[in-house]
């Protein structure tokens, strides 16, 4: 990646993975990712915010070479987390004078993580300042926004943040302002959904904090920069909100056909309805896209087959990640068929067990869907259409 100015005296300097396809072995990245990092000139430091993914460190270390960098001051890590942190030690033999910049906590996963040496941190409190001579960094600790330790760095004269994972996305963009504002929400959900939806209410007092500072410009370590944070910020506020949206989400699995019956009139009877309904079969689902859908649905009914006994693994998978990531849905039901016995109701309703959702009658068919069983399932698309107008849902 060639450097890029941001503003003056500020220069994105870290490395874009066009064709990374999977992030910890889990998320998919159709877009493939970027791992951003700054170099910023003071007039009397240079500090350097975040670093990249060890396997892009040539390219950090190509892109300062680029600059002409001689001498780094600070290294400010906001986050301990690899993509970020992973080209410290590189950083820190090249640039001899370099100090990391950090807070307690995440000094200490520095050390376990990357064996960083103790003697080279400057620890920073919630709130303090940093000098680089005309500028100044400002941190602020913004705990769970999915790991413990991570921070923001704020530059006062600029009204630039430095967000890290937060308010990011993973997306390869060789410009490194927003242009595409559809396809950047789109992604910038997505991984919101995969990766900080489990921390929405905490992450909601960060956001407060934000608002408060009214950054003119907000610059994350993944994907692009906002020129205009109110996009991201607005965006963040709607999805870690407690309102749902008026749409049913159908995670399915069909062996021979019986469970897909059901879920295709179930799909039919809630279109009937005008309610809008996500039928996906997670066999060949995106579980970035299952997991954006998750943001907003205020329904969630699980369709499968019995296996073994339970439920496919395919449908455990999917709702072992779904009762992790904590969606806000209020309604559920599971839907399905078995041969001769088994234990899925059970088994599935245990596996949700951070979900507060209430539970709606399921409905369970021995062998091939009869007539009752439609009418069970008409009369579960009914009770989805009364509990939504009963809580106000609307699209
Ligand atoms: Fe992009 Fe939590 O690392």
């Amino acid at each position: 990646m060639a450097v890029k100015k941001i503003k003056k005296g500020i220069y994105s300097v870290g490395a874009i993975d066009w064709d990374r396809r999977l992030f910890d072995e889990l998320i998919p990245l159709p877009d493939g990712t970027s791992y951003n990092a700054y170099l910023v000139e003071g007039s009397e430091k240079t500090a350097l915010i975040d670093t990249v993914d060890p396997t892009k460190t040539g390219e950090l270390l190509d892109n300062l070479q680029e600059l002409g960098v001689q001498r780094i001051d600070y290294i400010i890590a906001n986050h301990a987390e690899q993509d970020h942190s992973g080209s410290i030690p590189d950083m820190l033999a090249i640039y001899p004078e370099a100090r990391v910049v950090t807070n307690e906590k995440c000094k200490a996963m520095l050390i376990d993580l990357l064996q960083v040496p103790e003697n080279r941190f400057q620890v920073v409190a919630d709130g303090a300042s940093l000098s680089l001579g005309d500028r100044t960094l400002e941190f602020i600790f913004a705990a769970w926004v999915h790991w413990p330790e991570t921070m923001l760095t704020y530059m006062r004269e600029e009204k630039l943040l430095f967000s890290c994972d937060f308010l990011g996305a993973h997306v390869a963009q060789s410009e490194p302002l927003l242009w595409d504002e559809n396809h950047v929400y789109q992604a910038a959900k997505r991984y919101f959904a995969e990766i900080m939806m489990p921390f929405r209410v905490n992450i909601r007092k960060h956001l407060q904090r934000l608002r408060a500072l009214a950054p003119d410009m907000i610059a994350p370590s993944h994907g692009v920069v906002y020129p205009r944070p109110d996009f991201i910020l607005k965006a963040y506020e709607e999805w870690t909100a407690d309102t749902v949206h008026n749409m049913v989400l159908i995670p399915f699995v069909s062996m021979h056909g019986s469970t897909r019956e059901m879920v295709e009139y179930l799909t039919g009877a809630l279109m009937q309805k005008n309610i809008p309904v996500f039928p996906c079969n997670v066999i060949r689902a995106d579980i970035g896209e299952l997991a954006k859908e998750l943001v907003d649905a205020a329904t969630v009914v699980i369709a499968s087959p019995t296996v073994l006994g339970g439920p496919h693994p395919a449908i455990l998978y999917v709702t072992y990640l779904a009762n992790a990531l904590r969606p806000k849905f209020k309604f559920a039901s599971i839907i399905g068929s078995f041969g001769w016995g088994g234990r899925m109701l059970e088994i599935l309703k245990a596996q949700l067990g951070n979900i507060k959702a209430e539970i709606l009658e399921p409905v369970m068919v021995k062998g091939c869907p009869q007539p009752a069983d439609f009418q069970a399932l008409q009369r579960l698309a009914d009770a989805i259409e009364q509990k939504h107008r009963d809580a106000g849902i609307s699209s």
